[in-house]
């Protein structure tokens, strides 16, 4: 048998197990894959500038957001089902963040119940997501299980007005159907008025909805395009980040999620300004290749990954990570067309 020594590892084993159409579902994205495929290989054309004879010898992952703690800059991105992965499902991957004392983003299209979820790791510190519906009473009624469950934050999901993601169906909230295309920013409003959870903003691909967002209240911004699942040929996530980053200029922290399967990955995109890293369908290949010790590994080997790049670039916390330490590859060109005109 192969060794699972990566990410894409895990998603070869992954495809070789799951049935087609569950592969299919959680591999799949929107149109021709474009954005697919542009979250993934963005991250390939930015450099790492490393600092030499730094004393790195100890070296710190931990991190903070919204005044939670967490071992390591890295979070699990809301995705549906995960009973089609593995029959343990949510409860495995909730437990498995909560070993590794990350955050778990439950999907409202979930395979088990949010009380269940709850139950299985409570220690763990879980947000839910949310979609708006027509009917708030569906969504407030989500917000009030997951506050009476102990979830930590509220996820709005703001990309997908219509849905393009083939959702099958849910097993324990019956939402499948419905998206509000009529959904506006009065409506993260009135969900900012409902609760006092933290209400974290996903799907901000532009500076001008980030401001948007800051200015009436939201607490922190998931910069995402669902994994290339909604519209296709919208950039990649890393692409954007720099001008949100910019735009925002502290005043909330931003979290990215997309295209991430490395260490180098997590290292680039806290280097450009992100405060942590999520990823959606690498603990999806861990779930099912190994349950929830599968997810861990996942965990594992990415928290693997980045602290050796952050020893191999001389950074000693998440902190020291910063944006001189990274250079997109059209930037070489530049500098090396300006040298050679010199000449
Ligand atoms: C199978 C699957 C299901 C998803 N379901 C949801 C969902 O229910 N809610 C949501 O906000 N995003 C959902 N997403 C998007 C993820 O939260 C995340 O943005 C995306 O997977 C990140 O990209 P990555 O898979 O390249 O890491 C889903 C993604 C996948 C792959």
């Amino acid at each position: 048998m192969d060794l699972l020594d990566t990410v894409e590892d895990y998603h070869s084993r992954a495809a070789s197990i799951l049935p087609s159409n569950a592969y299919e579902y959680i591999s799949g994205a929107a149109g021709r894959s474009q954005t697919l495929q542009l979250n993934r290989t963005s991250y390939d054309r930015i450099r790492i500038r490393p600092r030499e004879l730094v004393n790195v010898e100890r070296r710190q992952l931990s991190s903070t957001l919204l005044g939670m703690n967490f071992d390591m800059p890295v979070g699990i991105s809301p995705t549906a089902l995960h009973r089609l992965a593995h029959a343990d499902g949510e409860l495995a991957t909730a437990r498995a963040a909560e070993k590794m004392r990350i955050p778990y983003v439950l999907s409202m299209f979930v395979s088990t119940s949010i009380e269940q979820v709850a139950q299985a790791a409570p220690a763990g510190i879980k947000w839910m997501q949310l979609y708006l519906y027509k009917d708030r009473r569906i969504s407030e009624a989500v917000v009030r299980r997951a506050e009476q469950a102990g979830f930590k934050a509220v996820v709005l999901t703001i990309d997908n007005p219509v849905n393009e993601d083939k959702i099958i169906e849910s097993g324990d909230l019956n939402f499948a159907a419905d998206f509000n295309a009529s959904t506006t920013w009065t409506d993260v409003e009135w969900l900012i008025s409902i609760t006092t959870l933290p209400i974290i903003v996903k799907g901000v691909m532009t500076k001008e909805d980030a401001l948007r967002a800051v200015k009436i209240g939201v607490n922190a911004i998931i910069v995402s395009n669902h994994g290339g699942r909604q519209l296709d040929s919208v950039s990649a996530t890393i692409e954007v980040l720099p001008d949100i980053v910019a735009a925002v200029q502290g005043k909330v922290p931003i979290i990215i999620d997309g295209g991430v399967t490395k260490g180098t990955d997590i290292f680039k995109a806290l280097a450009m300004g992100a405060n942590m890293v999520f990823i959606g369908r690498a603990p999806l290949w861990g779930l099912t290749v190994n349950g929830q010790a599968g997810v861990e590994e996942i965990l594992r080997l990415l928290q693997r990954e980045l602290d050796n790049t952050m020893a191999l670039a001389g950074c000693r916390t998440v902190e020291e990570i910063t944006k001189d330490q990274v250079l997109h590859e059209a930037q070489y060109c530049l500098t090396s067309l300006v040298t050679f005109g010199q000449k």
